[in-house]
């Protein structure tokens, strides 16, 4: 008997009531730019990781290169160089040129897809100024021994923890093991605006020079009042002339990336419902690594090591050497049976022709090409059922079962 197409789909989203209320009432209040939702926004996602602040910007990619745009108020000079990952989704690239510094790439690990520490150090000259791990498909990268290299050079560590929400690494969590994280919120992401990104740090001042940046630079404090506006303007200035207009007095080179009201009004009801997602994405990301343990000989997923979580972003799959069938392979038969794939990113230095211009040679990376050659990743988020995973597991053993017969 054939089995009825049951699909799995890549990603949901979630949209709550709180969500669409919040929207409502902006949208009749005609104040849809940046406002009080995107302020309370950010101080619940600062609650929920404990830190003193968090930043909302429009993607997660501009959260990345504002974190590292803030060096520059530390003494970073453009074309300064940031050791980064070869494998990662290539908005960690482009942020690094974004904020105008050098992308210098180093090698990830096969079994945890994260930067390999050991190769760090030989990639360190007098230019370096940070490093900037991936947390790829959630699993946490190896924090101790970056944070140990880092201090020893005087670098400074920005977390990419855009795929990252929910992760935790010797009992903290993921996003507040560096200098600064950021976070995409784009709607693949547990936590979500639709589109948006946000920073988090305990630093004050570092917050500060965040708002300024992603708001073309502007100055964000009125000399009178002190503390920040957020928005580089200061109310109280129409009632008294010792309030300063900061609106064009610009600080700092910037960038215009600003979250709005109605992407936070999203976010506001995704927090609500962060907790149950959290859960229902673990139970399905442990029980799809379950699955990937019986067709062991022919693929691997990443593992949750006993000191950390794993923040259940997507479900990697990498096939083994000498399966004698190719990703593309696989990639057609669960297609094929209504289960939707990506394939695995690709090394930024030698895949991706942004970044050619940089003189990496192929095969300089061979971990992350592997990877990348090898990789896909499949939805683990909450809408899917354990039936789906069920289904999952006999689409697997069927094709494992045809490739056998005609190896
Ligand atoms: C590792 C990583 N960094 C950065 C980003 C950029 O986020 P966005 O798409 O919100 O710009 C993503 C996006 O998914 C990502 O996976």
């Amino acid at each position: 008997m054939t089995e009825k197409k049951m699909g799995i789909p890549f990603g949901t989203i979630c949209i709550t009531d709180t969500a669409k209320r919040l929207i409502n009432e902006a949208l009749d209040s005609k104040r849809i730019s940046s406002g009080k939702l995107v302020r309370e926004f950010e101080k619940k996602f600062a609650a929920l990781y404990g830190v003193k602040e968090a930043v909302a910007v429009s993607t997660g990619t501009d959260a990345d290169a504002l974190a590292l745009a803030v060096l520059y108020d530390y003494g970073a000079h453009r074309g300064d160089e940031v050791i980064l990952p070869a494998l990662s989704f290539v908005a960690t690239g482009n942020a690094v040129l974004h904020a105008g510094f050098t992308p210098v790439f180093v090698d990830v690990e096969r079994e945890t897809l994260n930067i390999n520490p050991d190769l760090i150090e030989s990639a360190i000259t007098e230019k370096t100024i940070a490093i900037m791990p991936v947390h790829l498909m959630g699993k946490p990268a190896k924090m101790d021994e970056i944070s140990k290299i880092a201090r020893k050079h005087h670098l400074k560590v920005i977390e990419d923890a855009a795929e990252a929400h929910g992760a935790e690494y010797k009992g903290k969590k993921v996003g507040t093991l560096g200098d600064l994280a950021a976070f995409s919120l784009y709607v693949a992401h547990i936590i979500t605006t639709g589109e948006g990104g946000i920073v988090i740090t305990n630093d004050t001042e570092k917050a500060e020079i965040l708002r300024s940046l992603r708001s073309h630079g502007r100055a964000c404090k009125c000399e009178t009042c002190v503390v920040s506006t957020g928005s580089g303007y200061c109310a109280k200035r129409f009632n008294n002339p010792a309030h300063t207009d900061i609106r064009f007095v610009f600080e700092r080179f910037g960038f215009s990336c600003k979250m709005n009201e109605l992407e936070a009004a999203i976010g506001l009801g995704a927090l609500e419902q962060y907790a149950a997602i959290l859960t229902k994405r673990t139970h399905n990301l442990h029980a799809m690594m379950q699955v990937i343990q019986k067709y062991d000989k022919y693929m691997f997923t990443i593992q949750e090591e006993a000191h950390e979580k794993i923040g259940p972003h997507a479900f990697p799959i990498i096939l083994k050497e000498g399966t004698g069938f190719t990703r593309d392979a696989l990639v057609n038969y669960l297609e094929k049976n209504g289960i939707d794939s990506r394939n695995m990113f690709q090394t930024m230095p030698t895949q991706c022709a942004g970044f050619k211009y940089l003189g990496y040679r192929e095969g300089q990376f061979p971990e992350s090409d592997y990877i990348a050659d090898n990789g896909l990743h499949i939805g683990v988020h909450q809408d899917i059922t354990d039936e789906q995973i069920n289904y999952l597991d006999r689409v697997l053993e069927k094709f494992v079962n045809e490739k056998q017969r005609t190896l």
